[in-house]
Formats: C-alpha cells, structure tokens, sequence
C-alpha cells in the first residue's frame, strides 16, 4: 500500500515508517520538522535501505496537501502530527487547537476529497483524565484537563462523526500509554529539544551526565512506593500496532475501532530508575519533590482489546525498553 505519514520524521512516526517499509509498504512522509530532524531521513534509509519519499510542509497548507494526494496514489493515512507537550499547551491553547485541530480537519478534507476513506490516529490515554478505577479500558468515560487533551478528543470525535456520517471509512482510533525506548540500531530514538518533559528521556540525560539529577514529582501518592506509575511502553511495539491496525481492515473491511495500546503493566517512577540502574550501569541520581500540576497517581492500559482485534502482544519489557533508551542517548 502507498501509506501517507504526516508527522513521520517524528519520534514514534519515524519507528512506524521503518515497521511499514520492513513489511513492504511505500511511504510517504509529510512533516514540517518543527520538532523533528531532517536527519532522521537518512537514518530511515541506513536501517532500512530505503528512503522515504519526504515532503516538508505543515499539514494546514491545504493546496500543498491537495498537490500531495493528486500526485501520489494514497491507500491509506496515518496521522501523527500534531504538538504534543501538556505543559505547553496550557501556555499556548490556540497554537495547539490551531496545530493539531485545525491541522486535522484540513487532512480530513482533503482524505475525502481524493476518496482516501482509511485512517490511524494517534491518540493518547490523556483523553481518559484521571480514571476512576485501573486498569483503563477503551469504555471509561472520556474528560481530559488541558488544550492537547481536548485537541485529542475534539479529533477523536470528529473522526466518529465522519465514519456515522459515511461508513465507508475506515477509522482506528489508537489510544498510546506512555511510549519509551528507541530503536534497537539505536539510529532513531526521542532526542527532545530543551528540557526534557517526559521522564525516561530525563532519565537517559542524567545517566549520561548531561543533567546532575531527576526530580521525581510527587512521593505520596497512594501507590507501592508513593511515586507515579505509567503504562510504559516501548516505541517499536507501538509502531507495530499500527501495522496491526491496517492489516485489521484488510479483513474486516470499513469499521471504526478504538483500542489502548498498552502493555498493561503499570511501573513507578522509582522502578524506571531502578530499571534504567540496571540497563545502563549508571547511578541515576534523584530528588524527591512535590507532585506535578495536572499528574494523575496511577494509569495502565487493559490492553485486551488491542490483542482480541490486532492480535497485539508487547514483545519489550522494562530492561529492554530501558537499554534501548540508553544505547540511543550514548550514539547521540
Ligand atoms: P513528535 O513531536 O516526535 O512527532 C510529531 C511530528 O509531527 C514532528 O516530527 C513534528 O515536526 C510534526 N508536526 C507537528 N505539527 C505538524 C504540522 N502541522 N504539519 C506537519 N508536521 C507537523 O511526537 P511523537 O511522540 O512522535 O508523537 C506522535 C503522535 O503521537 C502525536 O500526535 C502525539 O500527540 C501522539 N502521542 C504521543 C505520546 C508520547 O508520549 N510521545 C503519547 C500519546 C500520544
Ligand atoms: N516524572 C518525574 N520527573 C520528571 C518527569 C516525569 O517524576 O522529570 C514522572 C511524572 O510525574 C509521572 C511519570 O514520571 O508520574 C511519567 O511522566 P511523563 O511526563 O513521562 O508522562 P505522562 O504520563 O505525564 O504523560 C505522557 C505524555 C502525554 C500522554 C500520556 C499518556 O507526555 O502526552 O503520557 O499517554 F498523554
């Protein structure tokens, strides 16, 4: 199939372009690498010897968008791009609902205009709040507390609303836990502007020296020892699911399906520490501080959908996920 990736030079885009190409599929990348590295092109290649057709534009140019569509023959899309920092989002509402919404909606159009009825969305577990039980399945009530949350269910909805209005399209709504981890060539991995938000990619910065120590937001929660715990999952499982997603409407035709892509498998903050010790044989130094506006205590998928539908089934476990992350940071 000719598989348009918009967001694809991106962290889990760029994993998902090597997992489709190993199984045979022509990609196509659209990203305006405004977080993400031209470089990653090249990587892409070594890997897999072969290069992705790349286009460098922002999703919203909707006549460079409908140029694309007229140009190439697409089967089907996936769409990761979108700006995806909750703290951020918070300080910059209308350029995420501008971004990740507008951006959508513009695809949307332009997948309907060129009949190109078959779409992966990426969404999040961000669009289930603060569940009031664990683990989480796809039926739990949807409420989220920032602007990237909302840009993620406004989508969600209206890609529903699309497939009630035609059914003819083909829709899977993934909903990621937490992705982590990098490609094990250690070529492409997330290598985060600044600061790093999201804990392991922290983490892989004070094994390496680059930072002095961690600070892990909030030890009095009600969970084993009073840290954080997420659903981690590693970023080449994740990208097969979206393998799995496609190959699902090869036999099942049009639908639109929802499903968590966890591992079920829920880790504290002190047990990735403890788990990226081990991996890379570095002390990872750390301070414990005062929750994080927004956190949650617990999240972890029931990914028991995800398997019955895609025959989706983690193969990476913590260790891997962390020797990954830490084989990525020393090549950078
Ligand atoms: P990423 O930032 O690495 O990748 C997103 C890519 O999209 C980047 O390369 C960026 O340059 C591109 N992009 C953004 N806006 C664009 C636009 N308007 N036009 C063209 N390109 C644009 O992020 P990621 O971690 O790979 O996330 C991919 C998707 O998965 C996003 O939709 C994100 O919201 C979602 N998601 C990520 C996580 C996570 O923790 N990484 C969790 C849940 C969901
Ligand atoms: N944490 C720390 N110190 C840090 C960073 C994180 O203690 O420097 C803790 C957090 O408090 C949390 C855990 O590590 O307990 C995980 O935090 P992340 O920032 O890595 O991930 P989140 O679960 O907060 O959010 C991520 C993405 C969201 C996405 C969500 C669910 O950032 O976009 O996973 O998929 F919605």
């Amino acid at each position: 199939m000719n598989i348009l990736i918009t967001g694809g030079t991106g962290y889990i885009g760029s994993h998902t372009v090597v997992e489709l190409i190993k199984v045979g599929h022509n990609v196509i990348i659209v990203d305006n690498l405004c977080n993400s590295d031209i470089k990653v092109l090249d990587k892409i290649e070594i890997i897999t010897n072969i290069r992705p057709i790349f286009y460098s534009f922002d999703i919203k140019y909707s006549t460079l968008l409908d140029d694309l569509f007229t140009k190439h023959k697409i089967d089907a899309v996936i769409h990761f791009a979108a700006l995806k920092s909750v703290g951020e989002s918070v300080t910059m509402p209308l350029e995420y609902y501008e971004n990740n919404i507008s951006g959508s909606i513009i695809l949307f159009e332009i997948m309907k205009k060129h009949n190109v009825k078959k779409i992966v969305f990426s969404s999040s577990a961000t669009v289930y709040g603060d569940p009031a039980t664990i683990p989480i399945t796809e039926d739990f009530p949807l409420q989220t507390t920032n602007p990237y949350g909302f840009s993620k269910l406004v989508i969600e909805q209206l890609l529903r609303d699309i497939y009630n209005s035609d059914k003819s399209w083909s829709i899977a709504l993934l909903r990621y836990f937490n992705p982590v981890g990098a490609h094990q060539s250690c070529l492409i991995g997330e290598n985060p502007n600044g600061i790093p938000n999201n804990l392991m990619p922290y983490i892989a910065q004070v094994a390496s020296g680059k930072r002095d120590f961690l600070t892990v937001f909030g030890s009095d929660y009600n969970t084993h020892d009073g840290t954080g715990v997420r659903d981690y999952i590693h970023v080449v499982d994740l990208a097969i699911g979206h393998i799995q997603a496609l190959k699902y409407f090869e036999t099942h035709g049009c639908e639109l399906i929802t499903v968590n892509l966890g591992t079920g498998v829920g880790y504290s903050v002190l047990d990735v520490v403890n788990a990226y010790q081990k991996a890379s044989g570095q002390t990872i130094n750390y301070r414990l501080a005062p929750r994080r506006h927004g956190d949650i205590a617990i999240c972890y998928a029931n990914p028991t959908l995800a398997n019955k539908l895609l025959g989706f089934k983690t193969q990476f476990g913590i260790e891997q996920m962390c020797l990954d992350s830490w084989n990525f940071q020393k090549n950078l």
